[in-house]
């Protein structure tokens, strides 16, 4: 009798330390809007796109890792800071024309061809293309966007300038007057009226493209659109978490930090929404000037997982991942020799949604410890579960995670994203493992034998997994 009381104690006691979660049996009242095809894409700083594609053997395999999970290409965008420094040269045979002091060196100026194009419309999957606006040449960026348009069947929209709630009043485009919000918004509804214009084209220009939310943001924007709002493909917000100063890998991968850290793109998910558009992370990385040392990190992987999750419950689209200078470049996905840890929650998440109608979330965001379940055709398919506790070193904590309401099978399976610490890096040795596999440095095909976990489900469609601090595991319902 004592001994039987002492158990019941224990019993309770973990279930006080556990997490429960319900998974509802069709996809509840707060549960996402429809999902894109391929909603985690990547963003090619624009005078990098020639040598990712040419000269960097992983991009091809890499992507096509991400397609073979959803049936679809990952969408790309080419653009970024060089975008607006970029003048389109109708003569050049090359792709693109620049010189720098040291490789590692973004170019001040260049020119790109005809060809660069080509080979954006070689692209499997849809293309956002980012043309010059700061250089004030609008003849120049109306002869690059005809070309893109008649040349590219994958082009998915166009941008007309790269954040530019970070140009100047000395910018070209500001002629010499204050360039503030109200200068950009009418400029921008200016250039899409005489782009679209040439183009006899509707629903085809990426829209605000601002870093942040202020001082220029899309409801902003939105609100001045008017009918020239016919002429947006989508509206396009950027997002860097941190920056130099703020770097701190605890927080980035923290469950209830990225809710409150995408809290602010609410309003202008739903301004975009009110004028019957998309909206879209166009641009968007962990920590930008240099990443202090966090961004090539399996946290950051974990981070990148947790985003997407929160980001398309919010209503956002899409996602495109930026992938800066090639061998300078510590949030990239990839590079020449090495892969990047970050890759591996791009590929979790992917695997996540591929196929999939709706995400819900099954916690209130408020701890570590989060639950997605993943539904198509009314059902639930797959249940995401994501312990944010930040490991390094010592003794691993772990959490154990109660899934209630899974009807069907008397088991489950599922893989894990894992790996030695949240600091953990490819380059430094340390590969996270994703189900028992890893990709392969210098070519990203997918290597080593899987491991998937079986878990039993008892009769009253009750089952318990446990998530050591700094883990993610994807099962299949
Ligand atoms: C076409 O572009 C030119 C700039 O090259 C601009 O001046 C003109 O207004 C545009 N045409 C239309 C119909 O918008
Ligand atoms: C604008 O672009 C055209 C080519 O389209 C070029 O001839 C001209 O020099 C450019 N203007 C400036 C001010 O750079
Ligand atoms: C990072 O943030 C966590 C949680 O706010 C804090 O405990 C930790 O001291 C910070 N680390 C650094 C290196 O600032
Ligand atoms: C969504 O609703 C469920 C109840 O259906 C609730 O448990 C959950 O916390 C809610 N999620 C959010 C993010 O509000």
């Amino acid at each position: 009798m004592a001994r039987l009381s002492v158990l019941w104690l224990c019993s309770q006691a973990a279930a006080v330390y556990g997490v429960t979660f319900n998974i509802p049996s069709a996809p509840p009242a707060n549960a996402s809007t429809q999902l894109a095809a391929a909603p985690v894409g990547v963003s090619f700083e624009f005078f990098t796109f020639p040598g990712y594609m040419n000269d960097v053997a992983s991009t091809k395999q890499c992507l096509q890792n991400l397609k073979d999970l959803t049936g679809v290409w990952p969408p790309i965008r080419i653009g970024g800071t060089t975008q607006d420094r970029a003048t389109y040269d109708a003569s050049s045979p090359n792709a693109v024309t620049y010189t720098v002091a040291s490789p590692a060196d973004a170019p001040a100026s260049l020119t790109y061809g005809p060809s660069f194009i080509t080979l954006a419309s070689q692209y499997g999957g849809k293309v956002i293309l980012g043309l010059n606006r700061r250089l004030n040449n609008l003849s120049n960026t109306v002869a690059a966007a005809v070309l893109a348009k008649s040349k590219m069947p994958n082009l998915d929209s166009i941008e007309l300038g790269n954040e530019p709630n970070f140009f100047s009043n000395s910018d070209p485009i500001a002629q010499r007057r204050t360039w503030n919000a109200a200068a950009d918004y009418a400029s921008q509804v200016a250039w899409q009226n005489a782009v679209c214009g040439n183009l006899s084209a509707e629903g085809i220009i990426s829209a605000g493209v601002y870093f942040g939310t202020s001082p220029m943001s899309i409801a902003g924007l939105a609100a001045v659109e008017g009918s020239a709002n016919r002429f947006v493909k989508e509206y396009c917000s950027h997002n860097y978490p941190q920056w130099s100063g703020t770097y701190n890998l605890t927080r980035l991968m923290h469950h209830g930090e990225i809710a409150s850290q995408i809290s602010g793109f609410a309003g202008d998910v739903a301004a975009a929404r009110a004028k019957g558009k998309p909206h879209i992370f166009g641009e968007t990385n962990s920590a930008t000037q240099g990443g202090g040392g966090i961004s090539p990190t399996y946290g950051a992987a974990l981070w990148v997982l947790d985003y997407i999750m929160q980001t398309v419950l919010m209503g956002s689209q899409a996602l495109y991942f930026h992938q800066g200078t090639i061998g300078n470049c510590q949030y990239c996905w990839w590079g020449r020799y090495s892969m990047g840890a970050p890759y591996f929650g791009a590929y979790l998440a992917t695997a996540t949604l591929a196929g999939a109608d709706k995400i819900a979330a099954l916690d209130s965001k408020t701890t570590s410890y989060a639950g997605y379940a993943v539904y198509k055709d009314g059902r639930p398919i797959r249940v995401l579960l994501y312990n944010s506790d930040y490991y390094t070193s010592g003794r691993r904590s772990s959490q154990a995670f109660t899934l209630v309401g899974l009807s069907g099978a008397s088991s489950v399976t599922a893989r894990r994203l894992t790996a030695a610490s949240a600091t953990a890096r490819v380059d430094q040795g340390q590969s996270p493992t994703f189900g028992g596999q890893t990709f392969r440095d210098g070519t990203c095909e997918m290597q080593g034998a899987a491991a998937v976990e079986t878990t039993a489900v008892d009769d009253g469609g009750r089952a318990t997994f446990t998530l050591q601090a700094s883990e993610a595991l994807l099962i299949t319902l």
